[in-house]
């Protein structure tokens, strides 16, 4: 019987420690291929802004903004798209699901947002965001309910929630897995460069009515700002597994330091309380939009890691919900690289479980060369 005892419990050690191993993060790039390219030809000068999401079916889904006549933000633009059905395998040529016609202050992406029980995708933009040679800011949402193929004609949701500039993400928007608030979609962005910060909005009926939550306003608001001041931008929520919304923010004017500000929401996205601020000084960066992903107890991260420019895009992860990072950061691309995006497959599958997918502007000169995708194995570099 202690034999017997004694056995199981090296069996149990062996078989803890074989799962532990297994579950080691040693990423390796499997897959990369360019999305988009901007060579200039037909009507795209520049692809920026790259957006990614799994749908409720298992299609992945990239975005990008597609300016026609310049690399500018403000500009007229097609929201650009390519569906994968095969796990990004091969993509489908691009179609333009939104086209702005001829604005001087066009469409800025973005953020997308999965509703899993209604399967709908939902892409929102804003209108005239930095108002030049316009005066009203609205913020539009287009939705897809066959899994990407065809979307509707957009919709201003502005009318509910007030005229405001906001420019969602850019990113992806998260409906809430967890209480409080299961169900809720939770769209983060940021304001104008004077009226800054960070702004939720809110679903609780599968994105027909939307409402203002929390926000994290930069001071002095309303007022143009110095370097070092303290001015929240573009961001990325996540869920965390306790149900509180983590999001990472870029730090505009380098406030504290050359990194990210990180926030955290504990109601389901109605309050940002500053008492949940905090500067990670290990996550260095050049102001610039980055992505962040929670996936199976891990926090990931991705931005070019540099405290000065847009070069290195760098892969981090986080065992401890993002207080600590591993030590071993993965390098995407030592080049110029800018804006990342990341998402990867809730499913029981374990090739599934295996894989995040990582979207990010990468160039040899300069960072707005191409939109690449990466498709990542977390255990293949061993
Ligand atoms: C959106 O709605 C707002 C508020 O009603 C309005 O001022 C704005 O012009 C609308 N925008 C568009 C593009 O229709
Ligand atoms: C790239 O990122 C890694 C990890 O953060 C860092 O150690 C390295 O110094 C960075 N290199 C450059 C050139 O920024
Ligand atoms: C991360 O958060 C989860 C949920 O609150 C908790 O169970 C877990 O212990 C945390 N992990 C660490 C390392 O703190």
């Amino acid at each position: 019987m202690d034999l017997f005892l004694y056995l199981r419990l090296i069996w149990m050690f062996l078989l803890a420690s074989a799962l532990r191993s297994e579950m080691q993060i040693k990423p390796l790039i499997y897959d990369e291929q360019l999305l988009w390219v901007s060579n200039g030809a037909g009507e795209v000068n520049t692809y920026r802004i790259p957006l990614l999401t799994f749908t409720s079916r298992g299609s992945l889904l990239a975005f990008t903004e597609a300016r026609k006549d310049s690399s500018g933000d403000i500009g007229a633009k097609f929201i650009a798209m390519k569906r994968s059905i095969d796990r990004g395998a091969t993509w489908s040529p691009t179609s333009f699901i939104v086209d702005d016609g001829i604005l001087v202050d066009g469409l800025n992406l973005g953020s997308v947002v999965v509703d899993e029980q209604t399967q709908s995708v939902m892409l929102i933009y804003s209108l005239c965001f930095h108002q030049y040679q316009c005066s009203t800011s609205s913020t539009m949402l287009v939705e897809s309910l066959d899994d990407g193929l065809t979307w509707n004609a957009p919709r201003n949701l502005s009318v509910q929630l007030g005229v405001k500039s906001f420019a969602p993400g850019p990113g992806f928007g998260i409906q809430k897995r967890l209480s409080p608030a299961a169900g809720r979609l939770v769209v983060c962005g940021h304001g104008t460069i004077e009226g800054d910060g960070v702004f939720c909005i809110l679903s609780d009926d599968h994105g027909r009515t939307w409402r203002n939550g929390g926000s994290l306003k930069s001071i002095p608001y309303n007022q143009p700002k110095q370097s070092q001041d303290f001015n929240p931008d573009e961001c990325q929520p996540v869920e965390m597994q306790d149900g509180s919304i983590m999001i990472n923010v870029r730090n505009q004017n380098n406030y504290h330091c050359h990194c990210r500000m990180v926030v955290r929401s504990l109601d389901g996205g109605e309050t940002l309380p500053v008492e949940e601020l905090r500067f990670d000084h290990t996550l260095v960066d050049p102001v610039v939009a980055a992505g962040a992903l929670q996936k199976e107890e891990v926090l990931y991260f991705s931005n070019p890691a540099n405290s000065q420019k847009r070069v290195n895009m760098t892969l981090r992860w986080s065992l401890t919900n993002g207080t600590t990072w591993e030590n071993e950061a993965m390098q995407i691309w030592a080049g110029p690289s800018g804006y990342s995006s990341m998402t990867s497959l809730v499913s029981n599958s374990v090739e599934d479980k295996k894989y995040i997918y990582l979207i990010y502007e990468k160039g040899h000169k300069e960072s707005i060369e191409t939109i690449s995708l990466a498709k990542i194995h977390l255990y293949g570099g061993r």
